[in-house]
């Protein structure tokens, strides 16, 4: 056991417009979108959940409060299953319930940033320990990803990140670090820049969207300091408490797709239906012919 107190918070910023989906995402969340018969959001909390998270807060925007319908129990078709002695399907639902009480809302009114939308969310986190948890990367492992991140927090406490090696001419797309001790599994955070050009990013090493913080970032993120993109960044409030923290990267076991991206998303969609064993056979048969 560990003295850090125990990580059971996690937000989730779900209040993107999803224009890169547009336009499947006209009236639909993004984050509603599945991949294979599992709505995106979902992966997300159920990945939370395995790790011990216990109180969920979504932040989210106009337009996306079928996200909340989502979770709560839905009465008449549950009663419809139950009489129709369907309990199959009773028990897919299962997941989708949280507990009483366990999910809250806020708003992100403006898209001011990923940052931005951490600090709507500064009420629910108070001064206790929070998962951050970006439902665009899912990650298929056999331990979930927060999971491992939280068994390197339960040792480290402070604040204890997904990152994986990505090609140099990709660091434009992400979070990188600036690294110094490596054991090949744990890193030590140094710097951390958003989004720099290859020729500027301190390593190849990349935030992915898996984060466990201590609420000593949210005054940071209460300044508003736009960064990268004109948007107010996470990653440059975290930069703020190195060295006054412990900071940690965690090159973390499993196969992460960018359901960001067109092509990760559908990636995502063949990766996991191969996973199946009600669609593996199907799938392989069919993608045979395509290739
Ligand atoms: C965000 C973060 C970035 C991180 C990435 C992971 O960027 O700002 O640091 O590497 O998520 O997916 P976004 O993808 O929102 O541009």
């Amino acid at each position: 056991m560990s003295h850090h107190i125990p990580l059971r918070k996690a937000v989730f910023p779900v209040a993107g417009l999803g224009t890169r989906f547009l336009p499947a995402t006209k009236v639909m969340p993004k984050e509603m979108l599945p991949v294979v018969d599992k709505p995106l959001i979902q992966y997300a909390i159920d990945e939370a959940r395995a790790a011990g998270i216990e109180e969920f807060c979504l932040v989210t925007g106009r337009g996306k409060d079928s996200l909340i319908d989502y979770f709560d129990i839905a009465y008449e078709l549950e009663d419809t299953l139950k009489k129709r002695g369907k309990t199959d399907y009773l028990d897919i639902l299962q997941p989708s319930v949280v507990k009483p009480g366990s999910l809250v809302a806020v708003r992100q009114q403006e898209p001011l940033g990923l940052g931005h939308a951490v600090w709507c969310a500064r009420d629910f986190v108070g001064n206790d320990p929070f998962a951050v948890l970006l439902p665009d990367d899912i990650v298929h492992s056999p331990v979930g990803c927060l999971q491992q991140l939280v068994e390197v927090y339960n040792k480290t406490g402070g604040n204890v990140l997904a990152v994986s090696e990505v090609p140099r001419e990709h660091t434009n797309r992400y979070g990188i670090l600036d690294i110094g001790t490596d054991d090949g599994h744990l890193v030590e955070v140094k710097g951390l820049v958003e989004k720099p050009k290859p020729e500027e990013a301190p390593s190849c090493l990349s935030i992915i969207g898996r984060y466990v913080l201590t609420a000593d970032i949210m005054p940071h993120l209460a300044k508003l300091e736009r960064g990268a993109g004109g948007e107010v960044q996470l990653t440059d409030a975290m930069a703020k408490v190195i060295g006054k923290v412990p900071f940690h990267g965690v090159r973390y076991k499993g196969t992460r797709y960018d359901c960001g991206d067109k092509v990760g998303f559908l990636e995502a969609q063949i990766a996991l239906a191969l996973e199946r064993p009600d669609l593996a056979d199907g799938v392989r048969e069919f993608l045979r012919r395509y290739l």
